[in-house]
């Protein structure tokens, strides 16, 4: 272990860096707030069974991928390897249950033990959004409507779409024998996982990325066919909807998700500067029992990575704008004069002016070195002199020209120069 690494799957994020990750944050913010979102901050870990009953014991993130430990209290708790299921939990003390609507988006990190990789973390980041208590196909279009908003604000035009149904439960049994029929005759030459997938959940054989197992998987009955009537109705909808708000989308019927919550609507979206293996979002409608809950409640949502969406900003070469810099830098030629410019520094700051200073006692030189560095435009020189007749030199750092101003011009002045630039 290396001293200075965070765990593996981990990063420190510093400047600039970071103004990145807060555009995301803030462009996101705005966007879901349009659509009538509030934000709802859940706790990072939960007792371990909100993930098992949510997401399903069956899932791979429940089976192989969450950081669970027993607290002090002897209590199961589990870091939260996604956001919905918390955000179901906090919901089910509300008036969720009786078909009231929320709408609530969130930030914050996710933690799965994934194999690290290029856009593979184990704490990562995601942000989403959960409209919960109703179920109608334009909610999930426009939930898919806001996605692309956000990814066309933040620079990611080009993104694809890809959406499928799940159905509801009903439409499985049918389905999953079709399917069963099918993959019985082809096992021998598909991968061990899938074998596994064919005893425990069906449905994940068909997002196997495998290359054994791509022809099977794209020669697979079509499924959807055999769902009720009311099930491929409601798709048919979202895709006219998703017509109407013209969302390019491909209908994908290998797109089943890897949580089980789902029903009806999926959705995922790649963008080519990432390749098509690697969903920058995802998410759809689903169905889950709060706790003391006799019927399912419904909700549709999505989340984005947060991480993922920053490698295809860079890829594109777009940056968040960057923060304006120092206005001035302030010189002190002696201790009293120091001491007057930290004040002085302050008294800037708080009216918004940004400056930069020297604290430690060094020559003038390596002051105005320090200066250059800052990349201030100006520097406020004052010593003895200045202080006695409440006065301060303005040096241009470009031209080196010099003039006198009174020190208490000194905001108005730099506040001039900054918005005159
Ligand atoms: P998910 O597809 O598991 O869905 O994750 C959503 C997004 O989080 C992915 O598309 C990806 O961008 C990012 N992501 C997932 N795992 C990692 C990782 N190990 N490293 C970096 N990024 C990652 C959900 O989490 C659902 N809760 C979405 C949802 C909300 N469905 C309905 N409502």
């Amino acid at each position: 272990m290396a001293a200075c690494s965070p765990p593996p799957g981990t990063a420190d994020i510093f400047e600039p860096e970071a103004r990145e990750w807060r555009e995301i944050e803030r462009i996101g913010s705005e966007i879901f707030s349009r659509y009538g979102y509030g934000e709802l901050r859940t706790p990072v870990f939960e007792f371990t069974e909100v993930f098992q009953r949510g997401l399903g014991g069956e899932t791979e993130v429940v089976q192989k991928e969450m950081y669970t430990f027993t607290d002090r209290g002897g209590r199961s708790l589990t870091l939260r390897p996604e956001g919905t299921a918390g955000v179901m939990r906090a919901l089910s003390g509300t008036d969720v249950m009786n078909q009231v609507e929320h709408r609530v988006r969130y930030f914050g990190p996710m933690f799965r033990g994934e194999r690290p990789a290029a856009g593979r973390r184990r704490q990562f980041h995601q942000i989403g959004v959960e409209n919960v208590g109703r179920c109608a196909p334009l909610i999930d279009a426009e939930c898919i409507a806001m996605l692309a908003a956000v990814l066309r604000a933040i620079g990611l035009d080009g993104f694809c779409f890809d959406i499928n149904t799940r159905g509801v439960g009903e439409d499985r049994g049918p389905a999953e024998k079709l399917l069963r029929d099918y993959f019985s005759q082809h096992l021998d030459t598909m991968c061990d996982d899938c074998r596994t997938r064919f005893e425990r959940n069906i449905w994940r054989i068909l997002d196997c990325k495998q290359e054994s197992c791509g022809k099977v998987v794209s020669d697979a009955p079509d499924y959807v066919a055999s769902f009720g009537e009311a099930s491929r109705a409601y798709f048919d909808e979202v895709r006219r909807a998703l017509d109407a708000l013209k969302i390019p989308y491909k209908v994908n019927p290998r797109l089943v998700r890897g949580l089980d919550y789902y029903v009806h609507t999926v959705f995922e979206v790649t963008h080519p500067a990432l390749g098509p293996q690697t969903a920058i979002a995802g998410g759809g409608r689903y169905e889950l029992f709060l706790p003391g809950g006799r019927r399912p409640v419904p909700g549709v949502g999505f989340a984005a990575g947060v991480e993922r969406l920053l490698l295809v900003r860079e890829a594109l070469n777009v940056r968040a704008p960057a923060p304006a810099g120092p206005a001035a830098y302030l010189i002190g030629l002696d201790p009293a004069a120091r001491l007057a410019n930290l004040a002085l520094a302050d008294e800037l700051r708080a009216a918004g002016i940004p400056v930069e200073l020297e604290l430690e006692a060094r020559s003038f030189k390596a002051q105005l070195r320090e200066a250059n560095k800052s990349g201030a435009p100006l520097a406020v020189v004052r010593g003895e002199s200045e202080l006695a007749g409440d006065t301060a030199i303005v040096k241009n750092m470009a031209d080196g020209e010099q003039i006198q101003i009174p020190a208490g011009s000194i905001p108005e002045y730099l506040r001039k120069r900054s918005s005159s630039k």
